[in-house]
């Protein structure tokens, strides 16, 4: 009797792995995962069934159960720099899941070293430390920096996006996540930007600064050129650490590996998630010198985390380096960065009334709106003519464009010709 029931179960969820059904899942969405959030996806146009990546495509199952090809210039907030399911990635965790998927946790790891040698030679900074998301790196950095320096304060920006974990979100700059939580003590806000305030609150017991390089969430804000060089220098005077939160901008997104490598400085301690592990599998990395590891000489297992460096994120974030470097695709964002932003502006020159400002450095991108219903507007009609793209979370203004880095020009242009179809739209919709 428990077996009928425990197969037809089975059978069951087995046919709902495999539905074509939007309204089915929609269901299952409403009733068992979030049913605002479920509303929220009608009503933006992506109820679709997603169901295999491919480089820059993602193809779901659309309306009437039929299969279409969506051009992904979301990329997955930044993860996907090499694409969905990227080949040379996916094969080498292949071989690595017949060797080891985990590892013993006591042994020495060969390939953990490889990787912890390879990222001190590409940052400068020695240290390194797993774990498995970007708001994990951000806990460890909020943690390690207050233990290391034995200071109590720390100073982050309005407007940033650092992660949902109550720690990452006590550094978070934006209130509407924090209502009702009880946060860290003692972080401090400024604006991004600013030094004159900066200045003006840090002082002997600031433990460190986080900062993006470039505020993704926030709405793609990029810094004056002396920003970060600043903060440096300032970060040095008060023997405060300079932690820079690249979960977003890193690994060649921005033109450079590490967007701070633009301005010839290093930060104390630099967060990694996202793209380093080549969109194939989690991963979240610290890295630091030896003023922010201070603490694991006291107490080496201050911070420690059980799937944090497990083979196949090294593995991948091995092979993400080593295929990033060798195809040179640091280069091929700004390239292709800089004639897609030049495509954009030139279009949206002849739409003022709609377009604010085109931003962005390399392919971290965003497309500023004069109101969030043009946003809205434009969202929907991409969408509907397959391509997939997202406001950034501080900001639904700001449209986010991060396709793969390897995308071709000629997905871009056509991203640019369905893009100034939208505008035109917006204009009739809006009796502009
Ligand atoms: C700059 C930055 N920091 C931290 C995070 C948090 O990363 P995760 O969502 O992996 O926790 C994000 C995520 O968007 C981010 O953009």
């Amino acid at each position: 009797m428990i077996n009928t029931k425990i197969n037809e179960l089975i059978q069951e969820i087995e046919e709902i792995e495999n539905s074509k059904n939007i309204e089915e899942i929609l269901e299952i969405y409403y009733n068992n995962i979030n049913p605002t959030l479920t509303k929220i996806i009608k009503l933006a146009g992506y109820a679709k069934i997603e169901k295999k990546g491919q480089d820059y495509k993602i193809i779901a199952y659309d309306i009437n159960n039929q299969e279409k090809e969506f051009y992904d210039f979301l990329g997955m907030y930044g993860v996907l720099n090499l694409g969905h399911c990227n080949q040379y990635i996916v094969n080498k965790i292949k071989e690595q899941m017949n060797e080891l998927c985990m590892t013993s946790k006591v042994f020495l790891n060969s390939k953990y070293a490889a990787l912890a040698k390879l990222l001190a030679n590409l940052t400068g900074l020695k240290y390194l430390f797993l774990v498995n998301s970007g708001a994990e790196a951000v806990e460890a950095a909020i943690k390690l920096s207050l233990a290391s320096t034995k200071k109590k304060k720390i100073i982050s920006t309005y407007n940033s996006y650092h992660g949902k974990t109550l720690g990452a979100l006590s550094i978070s700059g934006r209130d509407v996540y924090k209502k009702y939580l009880t946060l860290l003590p003692n972080v401090i806000f400024i604006e991004y930007n600013n030094i004159d305030q900066l200045q003006k609150v840090i002082d002997n017991d600031t433990a460190a600064i986080i900062v993006e390089p470039i505020q993704g969430e926030g709405g793609i804000i990029i810094p004056n050129d002396n920003y970060l060089t600043t903060l440096r220098e300032i970060c040095d005077k008060n023997a405060c650490l300079l932690i820079l939160d690249e979960i977003q901008t890193g690994l060649g997104r921005t033109g450079y590996l590490f967007e701070y490598q633009r301005y010839n400085i290093k930060p104390d301690i630099l967060l990694l998630a996202k793209a380093l592990s080549g969109g194939v599998i989690p991963i979240g990395a610290i890295l630091a010198n030896e003023k922010a590891w201070e603490i694991f000489n006291e107490n080496p297992l201050y911070h420690t985390s059980t799937f944090g460096g497990n083979s196949l994120a090294i593995t991948a974030a091995l092979e993400t380096i080593k295929y990033t470097l060798s195809n040179d695709l640091p280069k091929q964002a700004q390239e292709k960065g800089e004639y897609f932003i030049k495509k954009l502006t030139q279009i949206s020159i002849n739409y003022k009334d709609i377009v604010k400002e085109v931003r962005g450095k390399g392919l971290m991108i965003g497309i500023e709106l004069i109101s969030e219903e043009y946003a809205a507007s434009i969202f929907s009609y991409l969408i509907q003519n397959g391509i997939i793209t997202a406001y950034t979370l501080n900001q639904p203004k700001v449209i986010r464009i991060e396709p793969p880095l390897t995308i071709p020009y000629s997905i871009i242009d056509l991203f640019i010709n369905t893009f100034e179809e939208s505008l035109k739209h917006t204009k009739q919709l809006f009796e502009l």
